[in-house]
Parts: C-alpha cells; structure tokens; sequence
C-alpha cells in the first residue's frame, strides 16, 4: 500500500480542522530508503504557528475543567484506535522514516502505551492537606495544569516520543502544539488524528509542520500563552532552547543527547549480554539517544564476546524496512551516514581494528552496513561523540573500579548499561554509574511505567512514569485562615 493510501492527513491541524498553511506552500517528505517523495505537507509561517497557540489557549479551560475521569476514558479510546491502526501507522512510518515493518510497529504499541498509562495518571493527580501550623490555619496543596505547551519532537521515534509528550500533557489538562521533525510528519499526523478521532475536543492538540524548526521555535518561546516547552533532540539545540527560555522564564523538559557505555563483566552471561547490546546498539540501526556507544568488556570474556557480536552481525540484513526480512533500515539522511562513516575511518586510523563492516553502501537510499570494531581507545571519536549509526566499537578493561571511571567520563548522563550475575555488584555498579536510566541485564529499558531522563548534558525532566505527569503541573498551595477549632 502508498502511504497515500493510508488516507494519512497531509495537512496542519489547527484548532479541529485540517488546513493548509496560509502561505500555501509544502514540502516533500522522502523515503531514506530509496530518496523518493513519498508525501508532502503545510510549511507553515509565523500565522499558522500564531493560530496553533491561539487554538491551543482557546481550547485550554474547557478541557482543564473536564473531570479527570472522562480525560482518561479519552486517552485509553486513543491508544485503541492507534493500536487498531498499528499496521497502517507502522507502513506510514518505515516509508518517511526507514526503521523495519515490525520495529516501527513496536514503536506504535510504544506510542500507545503512553496514552494508556497517562490515561491511568489523570485520575491520579492528587493534592495535600498538609497539618496546621497553627490551630487557626490549614494548608491546601493543589497541583494544576500548567496550561498551553508545545512538544518538538524528532524523527527517531515519530509516534513515541509525541505521545511521551501529549500523554501527560492531556492527562494533566493541558493543550498542545506538536511540531514534529519535518522528515517524519507523515506519521505525527495519523497519531494525531487517532487523538482526535476519541473525542478529544478541538485545539486540544495542534500539529504545525514545518521546515523552518527556528522560526516556529522562536513563535513558541517568545508567545507568553505557552507556558511550559518539551523537546527531544540534541544537547546543541537544547543548550539554544535554554538561552531562549530565560526571556519568560519558560518550563522547559529537555531529552536530549547521550552516550551510553554498555559494560560486559567477566561473570556476564554471555548471550543475554550480547543479545542486550545488540537490541540496544542496532535498535532503529543505531539512531536512539538511548544506545550503547561504548562498549567495554572484562578481559576474561573479551574475545568471546567480540566473535559471538561479529557472528550475529554478519548476519543482520540491510534493506528497504517494508522488505521481508530486513532488520537494518536506512540511516535517516546521507549526512548520518557520513557521520558513521567518520567516526569508523577515525577509529581505524587510530588502531582499532575493523571486524565486520566498515562501509557505505552504494546505491540509492542512505545506507551503512552494520560494523564492529574492536580495540577502540577514548581518543577516538566514537568515544566522545555520539555516533547514531549501526557502529559498535569495543574496549577491553580490567577492573570494576577502572571501568565505572571510564564509564563516568563524559558530558552525557542519559543510559547506561551492564551485565553481571553478581548482586551485590549489581547493585553497587548501579548506584555508581551518573546516568539517569540504567540497564542491569538488559539492553531495553524503554518502558511507559518508568521516569525516562537524564543528568549532565543529557538535560532535565523526566518523561514517562508516575512523575512524567509532574513536567506538566504547577503546584500551588492555599493559606486558609481564621479557622475556628
Ligand atoms: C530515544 O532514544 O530517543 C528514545 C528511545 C526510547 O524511548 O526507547
């Protein structure tokens, strides 16, 4: 089936109905597989952003007001109906965006998911009463919306990383303004429509698309409607949203890069530890903030656990994702691939040693054959820059002390991950390692029940879990006086 097809919403949502951008203009959506067209949407302006907030504002105090009880009931019909339309949303998905048919309809049962548990979170948003001071007071604790918000959201996880925003901003009783990435808008709309097909009301949620990511940041910043901004992206333009935040002192919730080492101790089972790493590094063929860029592996079981990677690697098939099959899609765009490309032709260049892979592959599309390469060292750019491409690059250590050292070594703190059988070492690597998420046997962690976020240059705020619903909350708390006992 064409994504055209799918009858997906090429078009803005503004305040309940779908419209084109004032200007008139669009622009074409691409297949990273083949480089061909395969939608287009609304470049929206300055006005088109303007009547998205005003939409949003406009719609804020009657869905404020809706009993927590029927927010849920619309949340949960939401992850429904998405779930309902996991094949044509995950179709929509692999054509703009390139991850494998079943990656991309895990990501959609993902999406759902948030729903569902920020539906759950809604009817759980509980005040205080906290005990007088004085016989003559009390002291009410309330916790209310914060108002509009916008989410800017990346092309990595389309549906996932908007619903990890509009979940809790729904359940909270705020209004939204999604701006999606503008390579994968295709599918931020059949999310969207979902939402609104479970009777959320109109200009509770507003989809401006756009290729001018600056000028509809600079409208969200600078409109003092929108209280409380959440993005996912890189640590560079969240250190520019920062600076932006100060003028209104705007909330922000910020996900932005990381770097996670990924340890295999010597007591390690094998497989499960190999299994994690590549679940975690090849997972939508290396493009999450979440993987694994370092991989560091106790001497004792090193050369093991090269071979069994290299073994399983050699094996992982390149291709279009709607492909029968394919487990490596396209990187998003050619610039990712000359990013993977250099980091591996750096790594070589200062003595590691190539495994398997190593190469662009010719042709259409933006492809990168899925690598390993051992022997890396901390100078090598792999060991510092996130690479957000099918490259994993080993270290081999010692000790439990030299490699939490070495693991703590960077200016990222989102996840980190290891494998041990020892408990007691479980625990103690666990509380030593300054990375907000960590994976203790695993290599997935993404979960909508946990406080997905990160420390250090990986930003603040978490999103998911029972304190994602906080991001979107203002507290206030009432003196009450003159109360006769
Ligand atoms: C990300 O890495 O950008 C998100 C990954 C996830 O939620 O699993």
């Amino acid at each position: 089936m064409a994504v055209a097809a799918t009858g997906v919403e090429e078009r803005l949502l503004i305040g309940g109905e779908w419209v084109e951008a004032a200007s008139g203009g669009r622009f074409d959506v691409t297949d990273p597989a083949t480089g061909e067209p395969v939608g287009s949407v609304p470049d929206a302006g300055e006005s088109d952003v303007k009547a998205a907030i005003g939409a949003a504002a406009g719609a804020l105090d009657e869905w404020k007001a809706l009993p927590a009880l029927q927010r849920a009931r619309i949340l949960r019909k939401a992850a429904d109906l998405i779930r309902e339309r996991r094949d044509t949303i995950a179709l929509v998905m692999t054509s703009e965006q390139g991850k494998p048919l079943a990656e991309a309809a895990g990501e959609v049962d993902y999406a759902a998911s948030f729903l569902e548990w920020f539906g759950g979170e809604a009817e759980r948003v509980y005040g205080q009463i906290v005990p007088p001071m004085n016989p003559t007071s009390r002291v009410l604790v309330l916790r209310q919306p914060v108002g509009v918000t916008a989410a800017i959201t990346p092309w990595n996880f389309p549906a996932a990383m908007m619903t990890r925003k509009l979940g809790p901003a729904m359940a909270a009783g705020c209004t939204s303004v999604v701006k999606p990435a503008s390579a994968t808008p295709l599918t931020a709309a059949l999310i969207l429509r979902a939402i609104e097909d479970a009777g959320t009301p109109p200009g509770v949620v507003n989809l401006i698309t756009s290729r001018s990511s600056g000028m509809v940041a600079q409208q969200l910043f600078s409109d003092a409607r929108v209280r409380k901004i959440s993005f996912t992206g890189s640590t560079e333009v969240g250190k520019e949203l920062i600076r932006a935040s100060a003028d209104q002192v705007k909330r922000l919730s910020l996900e932005l890069g990381g770097h996670a080492p990924y340890v295999i101790f010597d007591d390690a089972d094998l497989d499960e530890a190999v299994d994690g790493l590549i679940a975690s590094k090849f997972r939508n063929a290396g493009q999450t903030c979440v993987c694994a860029n370092r991989t560091y592996v106790q001497a004792g079981v090193y050369d093991a656990v090269v071979a069994k990677l290299a073994e399983k690697v050699t094996k992982m098939v390149v291709g279009h994702g709607t492909e029968p099959g394919v487990t490596i899609g396209p990187l998003i765009d050619d610039r990712a691939v000359d990013k993977a490309d250099e980091h591996v032709k750096d790594a070589i260049a200062q003595g590691a040693r190539l495994v398997v892979g190593g190469e662009r592959i010719e042709g259409s599309g933006s492809f990168y054959a899925p690598t390993v390469l051992e022997g890396v060292t901390p100078q090598m750019l792999i060991s510092t820059e996130e690479t957000f491409g099918p490259v994993a690059g080993i270290t081999r250590f010692e000790t439990e002390e030299e490699v939490i050292r070495v693991a703590n070594e960077s200016i990222y703190g989102l996840a980190a991950y290891f494998h041990t059988r020892d408990y007691a070492r479980l625990l103690r690597v666990a509380e030593k390692l300054e990375y907000g998420i960590i994976g203790a046997n695993t290599g997935i962690i993404s979960a909508a029940n946990a406080p997905f976020g990160g420390v250090k240059e990986s930003g603040y705020g978490r999103e998911g879990g029972s304190v994602g619903i906080d991001e979107y909350l203002d507290v206030k708390y009432i003196q009450v006086g003159g109360v006769g006992l």
